[in-house]
């Protein structure tokens, strides 16, 4: 059986402070190859940091990590850094793109520093864009876009690198509902493709896309549904 892409095992993170604050709490969470999780709960109930966690943006307090079979707390900072370039791709609500820049070059930032072949880099943003719908968008600057279409340019940019783990925090926050379709439309295609996916949303809309869900509660983490096709 090949490795679970996640396997999180009685993982708990601390903000420590006067008051320390239990953003997760042994949280118990396996993610195989393929799957489509929403992940829900009120606002400050550990969603993000989940998120940060799975995406090597912060570490643990307690419990173990294993990423693709990798304890993550045995490798350095580099190692690190090379695991989260080349297996995590991030979107995030609020885009995060470099506006005066074209999108073919806001795809290609994802791959300055990471082991990607510098010959391969700029097929692959081709490709990644072509998989978004944004083909016939490529040399546009970014700030002439679309919220929709630079949501899209977002996750061209997060699987540019092909990674085994695709992470979105309320991907569609900002996007009204005719447009989060298109996003929508794009995530359940990487899903199709093999991708796995972790969106962290509040609308039920977005969640009920995913195959199964999680709910997050003052730091703990509950399983809602799970199995396939549940849609
Ligand atoms: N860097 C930090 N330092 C201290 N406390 C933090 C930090 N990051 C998050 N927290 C706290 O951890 C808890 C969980 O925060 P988190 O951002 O994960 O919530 P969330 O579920 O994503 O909420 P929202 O729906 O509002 O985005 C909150 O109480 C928050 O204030
Ligand atoms: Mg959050």
């Amino acid at each position: 059986m090949p490795d679970p892409v996640v396997l999180l095992d009685r993982v708990s993170r601390t903000f420590a402070g006067t008051t320390p604050v239990h953003a997760l709490r042994h949280v118990d969470f396996r993610l195989e190859a393929g799957e489509y999780v929403s992940v829900v709960g009120p606002s400050g109930s550990g969603k993000s940091t989940l998120l940060h966690v799975l995406g090597l943006l912060d570490e643990p307090t307690d419990g173990l990590y294993f990423l693709d079979g990798i304890n993550v707390a045995l490798i350095n900072d580099a190692e690190r850094t090379g695991l989260r370039g080349d297996r995590i791709g991030f979107v995030f609500q609020d885009f995060h793109l470099l506006r005066h820049r074209t999108v073919t070059e806001n795809v290609l930032t994802a791959l300055l520093y990471n082991r990607f072949p510098r010959r391969e880099r700029h097929g692959a943003a081709v490709e990644a864009l072509e998989r978004v719908g944004l083909g016939h968008r490529m040399d546009q600057t970014t700030d002439k876009l679309s919220g929709g279409e630079r949501q899209r340019v977002a996750i061209a940019r997060a699987i540019v690198s092909r990674p085994s783990l695709l992470l979105a925090d309320e991907p569609t926050g900002n996007l009204d509902t005719a447009t989060s379709e298109s996003v929508l439309e794009v995530f359940d295609d990487l899903r199709s493709d093999g991708l796995t996916l972790v969106v962290v949303t509040h609308d039920e809309t977005v969640s009920a896309h995913a195959a199964r869900h999680v709910r997050m509660v003052d730091g703990f983490l509950s399983e809602t549904t799970s199995g396939r096709g549940t849609r």
